[in-house]
């Protein structure tokens, strides 16, 4: 059961999950564009990710006897200075997320939810491993610039594909 309030806000982090893969779909489409066909391979791998996200969330909604409602989705931003900026960016959008996301389990909290909370628990791990992995692509990119080194991190991340958690 949820009360009215907990399931907008359910109904907005989906609606969120879903803004979040179209950013990283239009950085695929933006990268391969750009001769950059692995920085685009992962791109396409965490839009896949995402999805899976908003599909959990939308999963979840209707098993709890609310209704998952789809909203507007804004229009991302199509094109990137580079990569570290690009990759800047994710960094700073997935700290947005992780502070929605805590947001939404204090919420839970509140309305002593517990199912809601135990389902939440899934996505504050998640949100370490979202950030740690887009702070170590940032990482990378400041340390080998522009030149030979950004081909060969170019290679290694096209080598990402996304799969999903088999208990999920
Ligand atoms: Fe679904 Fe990258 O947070």
């Amino acid at each position: 059961m949820l009360s009215e309030k907990l399931e907008a806000a359910l109904n907005a982090q989906m609606n969120w999950e879903i803004y979040s893969a179209h950013i990283y779909l239009s950085m695929s489409s933006h990268f391969a564009q750009e001769g950059l066909p692995g920085i685009g391979q992962w791109m396409y791998a965490q839009y896949q990710e995402e999805m899976f996200h908003a599909l959990k969330f939308f999963n979840y909604i209707n098993e709890a006897g609310g209704h998952a409602k789809l909203g507007v989705i804004d229009a991302p931003a199509y094109s990137w200075e580079t990569p570290l900026a690009a990759f800047e960016e994710a960094l700073e959008h997935e700290r947005g997320v992780t502070a929605r996301i805590n947001a939404l389990a204090d919420l839970a909290q509140d309305e002593r939810n517990h199912a809601v909370g135990i389902f939440l628990q899934w996505f504050i791990s998640e949100q370490v491993e979202e950030e740690d992995t887009v702070s170590d692509v940032v990482g990378k990119l400041k340390m080998v610039g522009d030149g030979g080194g950004l081909f060969m991190l170019d290679r290694d991340l096209g080598t990402r594909v996304f799969t999903p958690p088999v208990a999920a």
